[in-house]
């Protein structure tokens, strides 16, 4: 007799604008083939007037989707248009995950549990530290914040070069955040355990400032959320000085398994094969 369960296949998308060289369809195209998932995870470029539209077939379901990602330049309106944001994207004000859940739009923002999961996983016991100076305030930088606050770290020092932007984050985060400039960073790093760097800074050509990374309390660790290249000229400076790094990769991987859980009902492994797939990409 044949069998008469339905088998549900569900459908997700990434989508940005522009979205070509995304690399969440290989990682969810990993996953779906390794888990035998029957499900499919594509890249749809969406300008942004249509993308409220867009978000209203996701709703409906008349698009076939159950939910998906969204990126730069969605994650502000995917959140003001979600009809269920968690708390986690109401404070960040921006969702990068979605889904439909009885006609209901749900998001969230997975940026700082990619972040955190990609420390535990990299560097366990990195959350016992006191201390954290994270460089730069600009977007990239409110999920970590909001990350390592709610992870307990006590004092978060934030330096900018524009120090109003992190005064704007240190009164919205919380009294565990102090902003300062970067030139503060000889007076803030010492003893502190954890280094966060999410600006662009020796990226776009002109020099890392010298940053004293021996300053960090025994066992500090330096990382960036930048993965492209994967030793950024900061980490890259970190390693000579001794001091240990994780670079951004594993954040990025991180990220997208909650949603692929949410989709497709099974929380997916970062393992290695999976990084290594993404290397290769990089690298081709
Ligand atoms: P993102 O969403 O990637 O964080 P962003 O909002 O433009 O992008 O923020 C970029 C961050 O990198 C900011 O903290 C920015 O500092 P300012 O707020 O002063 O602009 C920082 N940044 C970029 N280039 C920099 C440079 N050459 N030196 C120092 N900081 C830099």
């Amino acid at each position: 007799m044949a069998d008469s369960r339905e088998t549900i296949v569900n459908h997700a998308f990434v989508t940005g604008y522009p979205i070509k060289h995304s690399r969440s369809p290989l990682i969810h195209g990993h996953w779906l083939k390794s888990l035998g998932l029957a499900g499919s995870y594509k890249a749809i470029e969406v300008a942004p007037e249509a993308f409220p539209a867009f978000l209203q077939s996701v709703r409906d379901g008349s698009g076939g989707m159950v939910g998906g990602n969204v990126t730069i330049p969605h994650k502000e309106l995917a959140f003001k248009l979600a009809d269920r944001p968690d708390a986690l994207a109401e404070e960040l004000g921006a969702a990068n995950t979605l889904w439909r859940q009885e006609g209901v739009l749900h998001a969230t923002n997975t940026d700082g549990y990619g972040f955190t999961r990609n420390l535990d996983q990299r560097a366990p016991g990195w959350a016992a530290c006191d201390q954290a100076v994270v460089l730069g305030a600009g977007g990239a930088s409110r999920a970590i914040l909001q990350a390592l606050r709610d992870r307990g770290i006590k004092t978060i020092h934030v330096l900018n070069r524009t120090v109003a932007r992190a005064q704007d984050l240190a009164d919205r985060f919380g009294p565990a955040l102090h902003a300062h400039p970067l030139e503060a960073y000889d007076e803030v790093a010492k003893g502190a355990g954890l280094v966060v760097n999410t600006t662009s800074l020796g990226m776009d050509g002109t020099p890392v400032p010298d940053f004293d990374f021996t300053r960090l309390a025994p066992g500090a660790i330096v990382t960036d959320i930048v993965y492209v290249p994967l030793k950024t000229p900061l980490l890259a400076q970190a390693e000579k000085q001794g001091v240990k790094t994780v670079d951004g990769l594993g954040m990025l991987l991180h990220q997208a398994a909650p949603g692929f859980a949410r989709w497709f009902g099974t929380l997916p492994d970062v393992d290695e094969t999976l990084r290594a797939l993404i290397v290769a990409d990089m690298a081709g």
